[in-house]
């Protein structure tokens, strides 16, 4: 399990502070398929990042905490995020944003492979017996072992994604994060790849975090999911309650803007955009473009609250015992 608690993420620039994630709270539990949504920018790469325990300059950590229980011989022990890289290989796999840089392009898939094992492990395991296995290993991903032998600009998009899927799971680690590890690909290798994923998912019995900003993927393949916007988490559900029930305005207009089957009415975009992270408004984030907004809404800022067991949201509408407040522009009650 990996525990997030009021973590906050920044990146230092030239024009100032970018309060990428701010005061996020949750956690990940074993063997569920989490997935994380909002638009462009609100943060999601760079929770992933912290989550990975990657976090490199000019990112910093600027508070809160990730940690992560191991099993080590036995002993159960909680690990700080400072410390994630040293568990990279066996707990926590990674597949990056724009993924098709991860794979040198002037290096045969074989040597991708074997780049990625430990030296002492390759030493102990023999160089041949290793590719064996992963030709075996591709297949059962319905990849030809011959793709092995290849470089990456032979493979198509979708092939090479398949072949990145592979890198990060061949080991089985325990966490498996993929950040918006379709996106990019043409609906069908899209479904393939996703297909693939939940499969790989179900028989490792592993945790599998996925950033998504396309609700119809997290319709379709998780279990639950952390809505974001900029910067912060708005709220959390099981998928099936989010979609039934959204409690935050936010995720009602993300899933309204999605395009449902046998629907020929427009669907509503979300109009507006999200506010600069180099000087957030004090208030709700989402307050400028929310129909419900209200002059508190612009002033106090909305802790996560769990409405039911299991389902969190971050909004002065639905906090037990909300007074609707008339504000300068008129009365908005939900
Ligand atoms: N290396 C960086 N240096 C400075 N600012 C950054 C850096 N990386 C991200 N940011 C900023 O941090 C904020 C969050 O970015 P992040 O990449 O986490 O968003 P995202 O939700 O993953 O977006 P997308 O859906 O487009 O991938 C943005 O305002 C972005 O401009
Ligand atoms: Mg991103």
């Amino acid at each position: 399990m990996i525990r997030i608690r009021n973590y906050s993420a920044y990146y230092t620039t030239v024009q100032g502070t970018v309060k990428a994630v701010e005061d996020v709270s949750f956690d990940i539990f074993d063997g569920e398929i989490i997935g994380i949504a909002g638009e462009s920018g609100c943060g999601k790469s760079t929770l992933m990042k912290g989550i990975y325990g990657n976090v490199e300059i000019p990112m910093y950590v600027a508070g809160g905490s990730i940690e992560m229980e191991v099993d080590e011989a036995g002993q159960k022990r909680v690990i700080p995020g400072s410390e994630f890289r040293h568990y990279w290989w066996q707990y926590l796999s990674y597949i990056p944003q724009a993924s098709m840089s991860v794979l040198s392009p002037v290096a045969r898939i074989k040597h991708q492979f074997l780049d990625s094992f430990p030296s002492d492990e390759l030493r102990a395991r023999g160089k041949q017996a290793l590719l064996d296995e992963v030709a075996a290993y591709l297949q059962e991903l319905d990849l030809p072992a011959h793709v092995l032998n290849m470089y990456p600009h032979q493979l198509s998009g979708g092939m090479r994604q398949r072949v990145i899927v592979a890198l990060a799971t061949f080991v089985q680690p325990r966490f498996i994060l993929a950040d918006e590890p379709t996106t990019a690909l043409d609906v069908v290798v899209q479904r393939g790849i996703l297909t693939m994923l939940v499969q790989l998912q179900k028989r490792l019995q592993n945790t599998f975090v996925m950033v998504s900003h396309d609700m119809g993927v997290h319709y379709q393949i998780t279990d639950r999911m952390v809505i974001m916007y900029a910067g912060k988490v708005v709220e959390i559900a099981d998928t099936p309650t989010l979609f039934a029930r959204p409690q935050h305005p936010y995720t009602e207009m993300l899933i309204n803007s999605l395009p449902r089957l046998g629907d020929d009415t427009q669907r509503t975009g979300i109009s507006g955009h999200p506010p600069s992270l180099l000087n957030p408004p004090s208030g709700c984030r989402f307050a400028a473009r929310c129909p419900l907004a209200d002059a508190r809404c612009r002033e106090v800022l909305p802790e996560l609250i769990e409405l039911e067991p299991g389902h969190f949201v971050a909004c002065l509408k639905r906090e037990p015992g909300y007074m609707a407040v008339p504000s300068a522009e008129g009365t908005a009650t939900p």
